[in-house]
């Protein structure tokens, strides 16, 4: 039995990684902050077979609520095996640009939300001896890019702290993962002009989590090219990467 704590749970990618573990008849606790979204969800997860399935309501920027948000999936499963975190925001980058309070919240949201709940289900599993942190950072933490570079900074933050993390969580049994997803067709990206061959769906992303998580892998890009691509953007030396229009 694997019993997962889902943050973010009304996430298109969530969404589809849950549609897998219910088939594999894993307990699940969703959390988000849309009830009536998350009960749709949760009917559903139930009906593909999912054992059991609990909802809790959080908005992850109140890092008090942290802490009872664990107690209450500990409470409602009796173990946590995992937990994914796949919350996240695109931020307008001009209005980041234009005021410093725009550019935090961003961040906050992206980043210190994810740390704080990193800190507390790694000393939990510390304490338990075993278990799995998978969190959902993105490519564009690998180099700051002008388009967007307040999401770059906060998933690159994501993406340091994670690698911090699982060095010290190593020895006491504890498995991190990195997810690094390139473009993926959400309502993150509805903005967006679609379709390619770099465009993945959730789905795909979705089994690439699941697989990398069984696998425990430590970083993964999905789809697997965008370790090409980042390997080549990485690359470039800044005297020239400052003079393109990314
Ligand atoms: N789509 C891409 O191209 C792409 C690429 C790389 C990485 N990613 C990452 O993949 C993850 C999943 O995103 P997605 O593409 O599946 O987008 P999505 O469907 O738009 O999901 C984003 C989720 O984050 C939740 N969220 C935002 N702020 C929150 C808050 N303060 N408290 C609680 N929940 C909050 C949203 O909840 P509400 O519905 O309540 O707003 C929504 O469920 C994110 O970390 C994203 O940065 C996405």
């Amino acid at each position: 039995m694997k019993n997962w704590i889902i943050i973010g749970a009304t996430s298109a990618i969530a969404e589809s990684v849950c549609r897998l573990w219910a088939v594999r008849g894993y307990s699940l606790f969703l959390v988000a902050r849309n009830q009536s979204k998350l009960d749709t969800l949760a009917n559903d997860y139930q009906v593909r077979g999912a054992a059991k399935v609990h909802t809790h309501l959080l908005d992850v920027n109140a890092t008090d609520s942290h802490q009872p948000c664990w107690d209450a999936a500990l409470d409602a499963m009796g173990r946590i095996d995992g937990i994914l975190i796949a919350h996240g925001t695109l931020p307008d980058q001009k209005a980041c640009e234009a005021s410093y309070e725009t550019a935090l919240a961003e961040i906050n949201t992206n980043a210190l939300s994810v740390i704080s709940l990193c800190t507390l289900a790694a000393n939990e599993f510390e304490k338990q001896g075993t278990g799995n942190i998978a969190v959902i950072s993105s490519v564009a933490g690998d180099r700051g890019r002008q388009s967007n570079y307040v999401y770059g900074a906060a998933k690159g933050m994501v993406t340091l702290f994670l690698q911090g993390l699982r060095n010290r969580l190593f020895a006491s049994g504890v498995h991190v993962l990195t997810v690094k997803p390139g473009f993926v067709d959400t309502p993150m990206t509805t903005e967006f002009d679609k379709g390619g061959p770099l465009w993945a769906t959730p789905d795909q992303v979705a089994a690439g989590i699941v697989s990398a998580i069984d696998k425990k892998r430590n970083e993964v890009y999905l789809p697997w090219f965008w370790w090409g691509i980042m390997m080549i953007i990485k690359n470039i030396p800044e005297f020239v990467f400052k003079r393109l229009s990314l």
